[in-house]
Formats: C-alpha cells, sequence, structure tokens
C-alpha cells in the first residue's frame, strides 16, 4: 500500500537527502514537502527531484498548525517524518529562542494535528509519526565510556540539545498518554552531500577552495562519530518499516573520529586532488594551500566552543539486532565522495553562503 508521507524540513541537508532516497526507493509514494526555508534550508537542494509528479514543496512553518492541518487533509497524509529543527549549535548558543521555537513548539503542533486528525476523529488508525533527533540528547562520554544505548540517560548539554531532548520527551509522552503511533531515532553526526557549510566538514571543504584558516576549537581532540547521510535515510527507513511503536533506535556509524583528525584527512584528500587534477587549480585560484599541496598550514586553534561536548559515539546493537541495520558506506569511501561532490557542485554552495552567513560566521570568530 503507497504511504502518503509529509516530510519536514525537507530541504535541509538530512531532509532533502532523505527525500532524494525514499523517491528513489518507493516510487509509488507521494510527499508532502514542508519547509520554511530558513537560512539552512534551501529549494536547491531538491532540484534533482523538482519534477517528480510524487512530490509536492510547501513553504511553510510546522509551527502553522493550521496550514499543516489543511495539508494532512488535503493529502490523506498517513506518515510524517519529521527532519524540521535549528541544528546549529553554536547558533543555539549565541541565539536559543529560534530553537524553543522550532523544536519545541513546532514539534508540538506537529503532534496536536497529527493526535486530532488520526486519533480523535479516527481517521487513520494506520498512522506513523517518525521523529528525526540526535545522540546529543545523551551529554558527552568520556574517553573510556561505553557508547550511547538506548537506555542512556537523557544529559543534554546546549540549547540546540536540549531543545531536541524537549521535543523527544513530547513525542513518548503522545505515545505513552494519547497512543499516537511513534517511533524516534537518534542518530549521530552525518556528512555527505547538501550539508550546509556552517558545519565541520563542509565548513573545512569551503573554507580551503578560498584560502580560509580552518578553525579548530579547543584542542581539537573532541569526538564524533561520523555516518554517511544516506545510510542515516536507510536507517530511517528500516525503523519507518519495522522499528516497535513507541520505540528509539539509535544509528551511527561505529566511526569514531577526533575533530583534528577529520580535518587533517580532509586537507590531505584536497591535496591529493588538486595534485591529480590540475584543472582544479584553474577553477578555484583563491585556493593556494591546496595549489600548493598544504592545506594543513590553514589549520588554526581557536577559542573552545562553551560546554563544548568531548565524545559521542553511538551503540546500534539494538537497530542492528532488531532492524538488521548496518551501514553501508565506509567513511574511506564516503568522505572522498564527499569531497567529490563539493568540488562538482560550486554553484550550489556559492548561492547557499550568501552574505548574511558569511557575516554570522566570521563575528564568531572574532
Ligand atoms: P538543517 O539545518 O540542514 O535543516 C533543517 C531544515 O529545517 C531546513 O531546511 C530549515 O529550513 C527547516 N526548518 C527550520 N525551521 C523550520 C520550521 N519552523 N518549519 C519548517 N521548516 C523549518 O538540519 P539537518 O542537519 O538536515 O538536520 C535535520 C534533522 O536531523 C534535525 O532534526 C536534526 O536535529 C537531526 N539530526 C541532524 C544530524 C546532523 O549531523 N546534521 C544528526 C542527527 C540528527
Ligand atoms: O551528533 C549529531 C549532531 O551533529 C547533530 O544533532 C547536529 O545537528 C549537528 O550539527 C552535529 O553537531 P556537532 O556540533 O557535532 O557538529 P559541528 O559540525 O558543528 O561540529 C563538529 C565538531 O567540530 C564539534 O566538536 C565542534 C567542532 N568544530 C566545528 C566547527 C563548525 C570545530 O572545531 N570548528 C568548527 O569550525
Amino acid at each position: 500500500m503507497p504511504k502518503k508521507l509529509l516530510v519536514t524540513g525537507a530541504a535541509g541537508f538530512i531532509g532533502a537527502n532523505f527525500v532524494h532516497y525514499w523517491l528513489k526507493q518507493y516510487s509509488n509514494d507521494n510527499i508532502i514537502a514542508l519547509d520554511a526555508l530558513t537560512y539552512a534550508g534551501n529549494m536547491s537542494n531538491l532540484d534533482h527531484v523538482r519534477d517528480n509528479k510524487n512530490l509536492k514543496f510547501v513553504h511553510g512553518n510546522i509551527c502553522d498548525d493550521e496550514l499543516v492541518e489543511k495539508l494532512m487533509r488535503e493529502h490523506d497524509i498517513d506518515t510524517i517524518v519529521h527532519f524540521a529543527a535549528e541544528s546549529h549549535v553554536d547558533r543555539s548558543i549565541t541565539g536559543p529562542d529560534a530553537f524553543l521555537e522550532t523544536n519545541i513548539i513546532g514539534t508540538h503542533a506537529l503532534l496536536k494535528v497529527a493526535k486530532k486528525i488520526w486519533l480523535d476523529e479516527g481517521l487513520k488508525p494506520e498512522h506513523r509519526f517518525h521523529h528525526v533527533s540526535t545522540d546529543e540528547v545523551y551529554g558527552s562520554l568520556n574517553t573510556d565510556d561505553p557508547a550511547f544505548n538506548e537506555s542512556t540517560a537523557y544529559a543534554p548539554n546546549s540549547p540546540y540539545s536540549a531543545s531536541k531532548a524537549a521535543s523527544d520527551h513530547l513525542v513518548r509522552a503522545y505515545h505513552h498518554t494519547y497512543g499516537l503511533k511513534v517511533t524516534t531515532s537518534n542518530c549521530s553526526n552525518n556528512y555527505g552531500p547538501f550539508h550546509f557549510p556552517e558545519k565541520l566538514i563542509p565548513l573545512v571543504i569551503t573554507n580551503i577552495l578560498f584560502n580560509k584558516a580552518l578553525p579548530i576549537y579547543g584542542d581539537g581532540q573532541q569526538i564524533r562519530d561520523w555516518l554517511y547521510v544516506e545510510d542515516h535515510a536507510r536507517g530511517i527507513d528500516l525503523v519507518i518499516q519495522k522499528g516497535r511503536l513507541g520505540e528509539c533506535y539509535n544509528i551511527g556509524g561505529i566511526n569514531e573520529w577526533a575533530n583534528i583528525d577529520i580535518v587533517n584527512l580532509v586537507c590531505k584528500l584536497m591535496d591529493e586532488a588538486f595534485s591529480n587534477n590540475t584543472d582544479l587549480a584553474h577553477r578555484f585560484p583563491e585556493a593556494k594551500a591546496a595549489i600548493n599541496n598544504n592545506c594543513a598550514s590553514l589549520i588554526t586553534y581557536v577559542k573552545d566552543r562553551p560546554g563544548h561536548d568531548r565524545r559521542y559515539a553511538i551503540d546500534p546493537t539494538k537497530a542492528e539486532n532488531e532492524l538488521g541495520y548496518k551501514p553501508s558506506e565506509s567513511f574511506e569511501t564516503g568522505i572522498r565522495k564527499t569531497l567529490q561532490w563539493y568540488l562538482d557542485n560550486q554553484e550550489w554552495w556559492s548561492k547557499v553562503m550568501d552574505g548574511s552567513y558569511q557575516d554570522w560566521i566570521e563575528n564568531q570568530y572574532n
């Protein structure tokens, strides 16, 4: 039976990759892609699928419950996959309000409408509300601590992770109290195409191409567990198809890297790319360090992020055992594919990095 999905945050990094994945995988399903097009959302992320007759894009805010209700009724939605969020930790430190508004109030608006239509009016006994969350809700690990599993106590440390934790609790409460059919996935750091260049990996790639400093917060020894974005989409698919209602599933890459090591790796791969392809020096004449095979010379240690979490790591045993989940992209291939994607898609990142974004990021370090 084909599904009718409402995908929120569909013009963002993971939402857009998920839409690409889902339309390829399930060609009879229909998707309503709802996105407020904040600085992080870009219609160009959906360019490849814009002519797909099973996809309709709607520019709107998840906090607008009248709009959400209208869309759910008009399109007979049976599945919500909820990505929309303010997602950048640094922005949550300088301006938390938007995070509370979208991540908490917005999630609650969706839950209320879903409950009203699916449960109170009994219009869709078979429905699903899938909530996309993060491993950051579990807080920070020390070097020798075991990885986060689904029983790890919540201990969010930033306004971003606190707002995501609040939204996870609301989703859980709507299941426990009202019987809404929900699932939640808590994923580690994603990387891949369409990653907005304020996040570490695309920031480093694009800064090299502009010959700008590569800012390393604090000592650079913080650890993240990196997952190729399409593997996240596959994980969410498995949770939607096979996950138990009311349950949370941790999705990760079993791929822990210290930030400084990731940055050094990207520098090495960029040096190699410029050595192997002389055309790159013509296309990116500003990229002096890359042209001279010395990208690492751009590395600059800067003030640490306040409250910076030291280490995240995901224990994916539950998703492996219950859903048969395993990442399919190796880091070796995924990071090379990602670098190549940024080299091939200069138009995309030039377009998304407009003046306001550049001003914001530059003010951060001064
Ligand atoms: P992103 O910032 O790239 O995209 C977020 C999208 O949501 C944007 O298109 C934005 O326009 C849209 N949006 C923001 N506020 C909205 C609102 N009020 N109404 C409608 N749309 C709105 O984020 P992302 O990295 O793609 O993350 C997507 C989801 O996955 C988030 O919920 C995030 O917490 C979660 N997550 C992200 C990662 C990661 O590594 N990026 C890892 C785990 C979980
Ligand atoms: O773990 C999942 C989370 O991963 C998601 O929930 C968030 O939405 C997503 O933004 C990401 O959060 P991080 O804070 O881990 O990602 P970010 O790319 O901002 O930073 C990765 C690490 O690199 C982190 O330890 C901070 C550091 N960093 C980041 C930037 C932007 C630097 O050292 N320098 C930088 O310039």
